[in-house]
Order: C-alpha cells, then sequence, then structure tokens
C-alpha cells in the first residue's frame, strides 16, 4: 500500500505528527483514492473498529504469505488459534527469559562501552530482538547469523514510492520467507525426534493435542512471531534512546528510581508507536459519523494518530514519562491485541535498566545522521548516533 500523499517523501515524513494533528482537526475520516481506503484518525473510531471484528475483518493477506496467520484470522478460529499459543506462549516462558535479556543487552554494550559512542539501531536495538526470539523459539546459536538475516530481510521496506521498489522488496520478502520456512520446518522436525524445552516444541505439542494448526500454518506461526516482534521492538528500544535524549532529565530520574521505567516504556510506545497503523476490511455495510462504508472496503485505523488524539489524552503532544493512565493503542485493541505484548514490556524494561546502569550522559551527536525509516515506519529511527560516559 503506497504511502499517503502527506507523507510520501521522507522530508514530509519529519512533519509526521503535524500532519496526522491537522486531519485529526479537519478532516477525521476520509477516503483515500490512491490508497483505496478509508482513513481513520481518531481514537475513539479506531477502538470502535478494533473491537468490532465482525464487521471489520483481518482476512486481509498481508504478509504475502498463502498459509492463514493468527494475525489475518478471524473469530471463532482466531479464538482458537490463540489459546493454542497462549498454552505454550505462557507468562513463565516470557518471564525466564528475563536473564537472557540482560546478559545479550549487557554484552552489546560492552562492545561500545569503550568507544563512549554508538550507533542506537545498528549497534543496539537492532541486534537485540532478533536474539531474544532466535532464543525463545530455540534456533541454536551457531544459526543466529542466518536467521537474524532472514528476519531483516522479511521486514525490509521500500526505498521509495515506485513501483519498482515495491517489486523488489515483495520478491525479497517472499524468498526470505521460503528460506526461512524450510529453516524452521527443519528445526521443528528434529525437535519432533527429540523435544526440547522451547517455543518451537511447545506449541507444536500443544497442537498434537488439539490438531488445531496444519503443519505448514505451524512453521508460519513461528514466522509470524519473528516479523511481529523483530523490527517492532527494535523500534521501541531505539525510540527510548532518542526520549532520553530529547529529554536529558529523565536519565538521572529513571536511574535513581528505575521503578519508573514501565511507564517511561508506556510512553515511548505511545508518542513513537513502532507499528503506525492497523488495516481491516469490512464484511458489511456500516456508517460511522456520516460516512457510509461500504462491505469490501479497506479500513486503515491510524494507532500512530489515534495515540496522539486530544480528546483521549491531556497535553498528548508532550511527552511525559510519568503518564498515567496511559492507554495507548500500540499494541492494537481488542481481539488482535499483540500476543507478544508482555515480552516488548519486558525487553523495554530490562534493556533501560541496563543501560542507564552503565551509560549516563546520552546524547545524540550528528542530528543530519539521525535518519527516519522509511514509509511506514516513519515513527522510528533507522539510524541514530549517541556519545555516553560509560560508568565504572
Ligand atoms: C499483534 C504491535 C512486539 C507478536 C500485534 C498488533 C500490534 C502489535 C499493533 C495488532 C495487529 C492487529 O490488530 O491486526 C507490536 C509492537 C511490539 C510488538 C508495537 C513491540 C514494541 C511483539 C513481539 C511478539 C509479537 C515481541 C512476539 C514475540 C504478535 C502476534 C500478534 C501481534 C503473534 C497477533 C496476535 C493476534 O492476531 O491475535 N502486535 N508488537 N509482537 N503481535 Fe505484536
Amino acid at each position: 500500500i503506497p504511502p499517503m500523499e502527506e507523507l510520501n517523501t521522507p522530508e514530509k515524513q519529519k512533519n509526521a505528527f503535524e500532519v496526522f494533528r491537522k486531519l485529526r482537526e479537519t478532516t477525521p475520516i476520509r477516503y483515500c483514492e490512491k490508497r483505496q481506503m478509508w482513513e481513520f484518525f481518531l481514537y475513539e473510531d479506531c477502538v470502535r473498529i478494533l473491537k468490532d471484528p465482525k464487521t471489520f475483518s483481518s482476512q486481509l493477506n498481508r504478509a504475502g504469505s498463502t498459509v492463514a496467520s493468527i494475525i489475518t484470522t478471524d473469530p471463532p478460529r482466531h479464538k482458537d488459534v490463540r489459546s493454542l499459543v497462549e498454552k505454550a506462549f505462557t507468562a513463565k516462558r516470557v518471564a525466564n527469559l528475563e536473564p537472557a535479556i540482560r546478559s545479550i543487552a549487557n554484552e552489546l554494550l560492552d562492545d561500545v562501552i569503550e568507544n563512549g559512542r554508538m550507533d542506537t539501531f545498528f549497534d543496539f536495538a537492532g541486534p537485540l530482538p532478533v536474539i531474544v526470539i532466535a532464543d525463545l523459539l530455540g534456533v541454536p546459536n551457531e544459526d543466529r547469523r542466518l536467521f537474524k538475516k532472514l528476519s531483516m530481510q522479511i521486514a525490509s521496506g521500500v526505498q521509495d514510492d515506485s513501483e519498482e521498489s515495491y517489486e523488489i522488496v515483495r520478491q525479497n520478502n517472499a524468498e526470505a520467507r521460503r528460506q526461512l520456512t524450510v529453516y524452521l520446518q527443519g528445526i521443528l522436525d528434529q525437535r519432533k525426534v527429540e523435544p526440547k524445552d522451547d517455543l518451537i516444541t511447545a506449541v507444536w505439542q500443544s497442537n498434537l493435542e488439539e490438531n488445531i494448526l496444519s503443519e505448514p500454518e505451524l512453521v508460519n506461526f513461528y514466522i509470524t512471531l519473528l516479523v511481529a516482534g523483530n523490527e517492532t521492538t527494535s523500534n521501541l528500544i531505539t525510540s527510548g534512546v532518542r526520549a532520553l535524549t530529547e529529554h536529558p532529565e529523565l536519565q538521572e530520574q529513571l536511574t535513581n528510581r528505575p521503578e519508573l521505567i514501565p511507564n517511561f516504556v508506556e510512553e515511548v510506545l505511545r508518542f513513537y508507536p513502532p507499528s503506525t497503523q492497523i488495516p481491516r476490511i469490512a464484511t458489511q455495510d456500516v456508517e460511522i459519523r456520516g460516512h457510509l462504508i461500504q462491505a469490501g472496503d479497506m479500513v486503515n485505523c491510524w494507532t500512530v494518530s489515534a495515540n496522539r488524539d486530544a480528546a483521549k489524552f491531556a497535553n498528548a503532544e508532550d511527552f511525559d514519562a510519568d503518564r498515567k493512565p496511559n492507554l495507548h493503542i500500540a499494541f492494537g485493541f481488542g481481539t488482535h491485541f499483540c500476543l507478544g505484548a508482555p515480552l516488548a514490556r519486558l525487553e523495554g524494561q530490562v534493556v533501560f535498566e541496563t543501560l542507564l546502569q552503565r551509560l549516563c550522559d546520552i546524547r545524540l551527536t550528528d542530528p543530519e545522521r539521525a535518519v527516519l525509516q522509511p514509509f511506514p515506519r516513519f515513527t522510528s529511527m533507522h539510524e541514530y548516533p549517541v556519545a555516553f560516559t560509560g560508568k565504572s
């Protein structure tokens, strides 16, 4: 789906939050011919759509996969798939990852601390989540590099708004998906013979009892976890560092009172949401604020705009690390609410605890090289060079 007119160049994307503020005030709902979809910019409307899967279906073939995924499955089947996965992807399994997350964060900081500088995304936030997901799934350490390469390739975005760029991305993504499918099927085959305490084994075992997913769907689920949880979490971490440099006073506050870090992470999610929009398709005619949405129409919930809707959040355009309550919809809302949210939150918490234990005086060194990611991830930085002082 191409970017909307107001955001179709990197220059325009720098002013995205201003664009959305104007749209909320002038055209909170509109049909976009170029994107062939309805656009929703208000919090209330986005929530209304996301909590009504009967009228607004998730059955879009978004990821270029031919196999059904949990994300594109509607109730009632969605509930069966989700509960199957929840049995394996338990709170305990997430909590058990804490020491691994801490040591991965420490290892990555060991590599940069003496230099006193790093690129936040390239050196730190980029590598971390994919190692965590590899650990969670049970990918052997020696395959991490391959796994990371393919997961980056599967999530890569377009360079510009040309048909050629879209075609390159489609081909790259499809090839990475094909190779990951072969790779993960191989691991699954090994686990069937020799089960291990990992998520690949656990989801396979819970499926054995209920037989809800076909084998290709099972392998596709592993890929979904990777795609859904990799770049989004990298973006959360980079944006968190960005917020710490934009509000340097927070560095000392959070160091002295680490119990405030979870709130800080929530505000980063609201302010710079890693995923900016959630699409759905109407299953029946429905009227919203006088607009007739017809069965078959695509609708798009701009969560990035909803998260700064002044009707929902006081001083919505201000970063307030102590905001309470903070009912942002960066993880979606309702039926498909992010399955990995507890893991993403834990990663955020542990990463910022570790970072602030080891570094202080973190500052952006070169604003010219603070580069936004291309659409649709324009709330996040692709490059963010910082300098810091390492604590002894
Ligand atoms: C769903 C955002 C991290 C796995 C979603 C949705 C959003 C989202 C907006 C809803 C999609 C929809 O309604 O169509 C994020 C953000 C993350 C993050 C912002 C990080 C900051 C993760 C992680 C994992 C994960 C770490 C797994 C390891 C999933 C899955 C779904 C999902 C499986 C589909 C749930 C369903 O359809 O029932 N995520 N996510 N996510 N996320 Fe995340």
